[in-house]
């Protein structure tokens, strides 16, 4: 059976990145999951405003391309060197530069552009990279033949250039899993001198949508190609968009766009494009590939009888630049990915808290009150935020005198009681002759013009740089951090509420060719700032609506104005894990819907989720009711605060999987299939995920649900639920009643989750608190461990060894001895603290243990009390006298 679906990528201003990504696994596939299309039910936003495909000259000539385009290798230009080739390509009307480079670690990057007769230069993002040169790979072997040539790189995969007609293929192993213009789609035009307008190249110089003119004053120069995924039956990625995880086939429907847009009330399971790009896809190989798993590598290769996923990407300039990560597990993807845009930074620990954020709290009284309203109701909160009205007049690193006349004594409030602030920062400035940003702006010519006028147009302009920042925010402090909003730029009166296409910004490049790094550039120098402010000493934290490949090394990023209805609910999970897919782990979306009233069962139901994802802050509109916690009846904020406190009470494992992140580049909230590979029927699973490896998080996403129906992924492995310590076997579904203050939240069996004992009012507070072990054994009842990572949780000396990374295993030793130990995974951490384990809970303990004794540094044992619950196999030691980061080994003798 061979499933087809295509998809577009279409209106970024750069193509950078694509990604192909295969699994070998040994298991069949049983079930074939079909993605649907449904359509919202909400029509808010008004589509006019926006471009479709057939609006977008460069998208629908692109589109039109249904037959291959006839290009081939010119085959004596084929330079083989040492870490790749270099080539030319041509058809009847273009010949172009190719070049293939093996990169380390499965990567290949396949680099398509115009020959040294070009015209004009092409803006390649490059910043999005870690390295603007990645790291080569010297090749192993290549061979020459008539019709290929093949390249064995040094991790064993191969790349195979197909010289007629012109295509690459990518091999691992002996499978086929990837193959760039496969279906001969190459589209490539060129910059060329300005003709006499026919009627059918208008729109190659000059397009104008609802009034506003776009003069191209360069003319087109949009690329396009294919990319085959062969044995993937779903494609993951290419964020952001308010879509089911999975993505679907846009054949006969509008292509995914992307172009970073403030899309106003914004629907879900649409392809429009939303405030940030990342052009990463992820296809996965079923294990069911049948004929094709023994393939020769031959030019005639036509993949058969195997699933396959077709994109197309499609970009109104650039060039066309591709790496594919070969994997081939999941894990190998994640690494391979953020070896080319980086990881997320460890967070100050405070971000991982809850967050409070409205439009607007609107004074210093209003911020004392809220902030007072938490400590009464004993809610814990780490962060206030404050939106656009406190500033003066707009003017942003500025305070409105009036509203808030002494700043410094609000912070220092915030301070005494371990909390911070966080202000938001517009890119936008004020175009007021005494306004020290844009008079800095304007002197160092940083402000972006239009084509038809050399005039300046301040909001036109990102000029975040670190010297704009912190020297002149008067009246803040090392407790002040920073939300760019509004940077994809939002531009209320532009076309398509942004920037016009032709705007110039430094160096010349054409707004069209870098808007979709605008908001990247200014979340890089705000973090940037924030660093230099505390001379490199307090690790920053930045929220940025916008974004692109590589943000995760300076934002986290939140899924910007959705609505307080349920299907917003539902989609901020596969909205989060779309980005977690694409290397951004610290996401979230606004808690009970940015616009709108949720009524007290969803706005409940919502905190439960939130509490449960990275980036957790309630956040609304200022025409929405005021929504603080305790404005509800007592069952409503109670509830609310006892999803705030399993926030904090798991905050020792969201800790240790940010430390993780910073190693492996993998999201801590993660879908099915980087878990559970060997669970085909759970890839593209959206209404549930995990945090870290192991815990299962199942929130209710129905009003008036009676049920909370969780599907337990996996094969033969056990689960137990949180509460109830019940085991349950996988793969399988399980019901539980769906009161309001419950959660389906189920522990893996073979995994251990440090949780606080008891949560305080702040992360800071938290700090030293002691840690619960739960220990959940494996199917076996042998075997279980985990992680726990320790710092001071805000400064930068982790990165020279002040750290404390330990690992606790749990282990059957022989029929009548089990042990628990705790070892130090990473010498060259020395961190030392007075953590202290207040009790381990050990789930599945099928061994009927009748003394426990735990060995400290002396080897001398202390016997420990523990009981243990025959009826449901539970034992608890308590105090167990470790610490965490001491060495310490428990025996359990049965
Ligand atoms: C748009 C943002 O998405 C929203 O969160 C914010 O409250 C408003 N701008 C006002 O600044």
């Amino acid at each position: 059976m061979v499933e087809r679906s295509e998809m577009r990528a279409a209106d970024r201003s750069h193509l950078p990145y694509s990604a192909a990504f295969s699994l070998a696994t040994a298991t069949v596939m049983r079930r074939v999951v079909a993605a649907l299309l449904i359509l919202g039910l909400t029509h808010a936003v008004d589509r006019q405003k926006f471009k479709t495909c057939d609006q977008s000259g460069f998208c629908k000539r692109h589109r039109a391309v249904k037959e291959p385009t006839g290009y081939e290798v010119i085959s004596d230009s084929i330079k083989v060197n040492e870490t790749g080739l270099a080539a030319k390509i041509k058809n009847k009307d273009l010949t172009l530069k190719l070049s293939i480079v093996t990169l380390k670690d499965s990567t290949v990057r396949v680099l398509i552009e115009e020959d040294e007769k070009a015209l004009r230069n092409r803006y390649q993002p490059l910043d999005a990279l870690v390295k603007r040169e990645p790291e080569q790979q010297k090749i192993k072997k290549t061979k020459e033949e008539a019709s290929a040539t093949k390249i064995l790189t040094t991790d064993g995969n191969r790349v195979v250039l197909i010289h007629k007609p012109f295509r690459v293929d990518f091999y691992v192993k002996d499978k086929i899993v990837s193959s760039i213009n496969s279906a001969g789609l190459l589209h490539f035009e060129a910059f060329k001198k300005k003709v006499l307008l026919s009627d059918r190249e208008k729109g190659f110089w000059e397009e104008t949508f609802k009034e506003i003119k776009d003069t191209k004053p360069h003319g087109s120069s949009s690329i396009g190609v294919d990319i085959a995924f062969v044995g993937a039956k779903y494609l993951f990625g290419i964020p952001e968009h308010a879509e089911g995880y999975s993505l679907r086939d846009t054949k006969s429907y509008e292509p995914y766009r992307l172009y970073n847009l403030d899309v106003f009330e914004y629907e879900t399971n649409s392809p429009m494009a939303l405030y940030g790009s990342i052009p990463y896809l992820v296809g996965q190989t079923t294990a069911d590939k049948g004929k094709l798993s023994k393939e020769v590598l031959d030019a005639d290769t036509k993949p058969r009888d195997v699933p396959q996923q077709n994109a197309r990407f499609i970009s109104e300039a650039g060039v066309i630049d591709i790496f594919i990560m070969l994997g081939p597990q999941p894990n190998d993807i994640f690494r391979q990915l953020s070896e080319l845009t980086g990881n997320a930074p460890l967070p100050p620990e405070f971000a991982l808290g809850y967050h409070q954020s409205r439009w607007n709290y609107k004074d210093q009284k209003d911020v004392k009150e809220v902030h007072e309203g938490f400590i009464k109701n004993e809610i814990p909160l780490d962060v206030i935020w404050l939106d656009i009205d406190h500033t003066d007049g707009k003017a942003y690193f500025t305070w409105d005198k009036a509203a808030f006349p002494n700043p410094s004594g609000m912070i220092e409030e915030l301070a005494e009681k371990n909390r911070k602030l966080v202000t938001i920062v517009d890119p936008h400035i004020k175009k007021e002759a005494k306004y020290h940003i844009y008079k800095e702006a304007k002197a160092k010519k940083l402000l972006a013009t239009r084509s038809t006028s050399t005039s300046l147009t301040p909001k036109l302009v990102n000029i975040g740089r670190s010297s704009l920042l912190f020297d002149k925010y008067t009246n803040t402090s090392k407790d002040v951090f920073i939300w760019n909003d509004m940077n994809e730029p939002s531009v209320f009166d532009g076309p398509e509420v942004t920037i016009h296409k032709d705007a110039k910004h430094v160096d010349g490049w054409e707004h069209r060719e870098v808007h979709n790094v605008y908001g990247f550039h200014q979340h890089e120098a705000t973090f940037a700032g924030l660093k230099k402010r505390s001379n490199d000493e307090v690790r920053p934290f930045v929220l940025s609506r916008s974004f692109f490949a590589g943000s995760q090394r300076t934002a986290a990023v939140w899924t910007g104005d959705n609505k307080a209805d349920w299907g917003h609910l539902r989609h901020s999970i596969p909205m989060l894990l779309s980005l977690g897919t694409a290397g951004m782990p610290f996401v979230g979306a606004d808690v009970g819907g940015f616009f709108g009233d949720p009524d007290e069962e969803l706005l409940v139901r919502w905190y439960q989720a939130g509490a449960f994802q990275p980036f957790f802050r309630g956040h609304s509109h200022q025409d929405s009711k005021r929504r603080e916690p305790w404005l509800f009846s007592q069952n409503t904020t109670d509830a609310i605060r006892e999803a705030i406190k399993k926030r904090y009470a798991f905050l020792p494992y969201w800790y240790t999987l940010f430390y993780e992140h910073t190693k492996t580049g993998k999201p801590v909230m993660r879908p099915f299939w980087l878990e559970f590979i060997e669970d085909e029927s759970s890839w593209d699973e959206d209404r549930q995920w995990m945090v870290g490896p192991a815990l299962l998080v199942k929130p209710v996403q129905e009003p008036g649900a009676t049920q909370i129906s969780t599907y337990l992924p996996g094969k033969r492995q056990v689960w137990f639920e949180w509460d109830t310590h019940k085991a349950r076997p996988s793969p399988g579904a399980v019901q539980n009643p769906a009161g309001l203050h419950s959660i389906g939240l189920y522990q893996r069996g073979g995994t251990m989750i440090p949780v606080f004992a008891d949560v305080k009012m702040t992360t800071k507070e938290n700090h030293e608190q002691p840690i619960i072990l739960y220990i959940a054994l494996n199917n076996k009842g042998d075997f279980a461990n985990g992680t726990i990572y320790l710092d001071d949780g805000e400064s930068y000396a982790y990165e020279k060894g002040d750290f404390a990374y330990w690992g606790i295993t749990f282990k059957k030793e022989h029929d009548y001895l089990h042990t628990i130990t705790n070892k130090n995974l990473d010498k060259r951490g020395t961190f030392d603290s007075d953590v202290y384990i207040e009790k381990i809970v050990i789930r599945g303990a099928k061994f009927y243990p009748r003394t426990a004794h735990i060995y400290l540094d002396d080897f001398t044992p202390d016997p420990l009390d523990f009981e243990y619950d025959r009826d449901n196999f539970l034992m608890e030691i308590e105090a167990p006298n470790g610490y965490i980061t001491r060495e310490f080994r428990i025996d359990l003798h049965s």
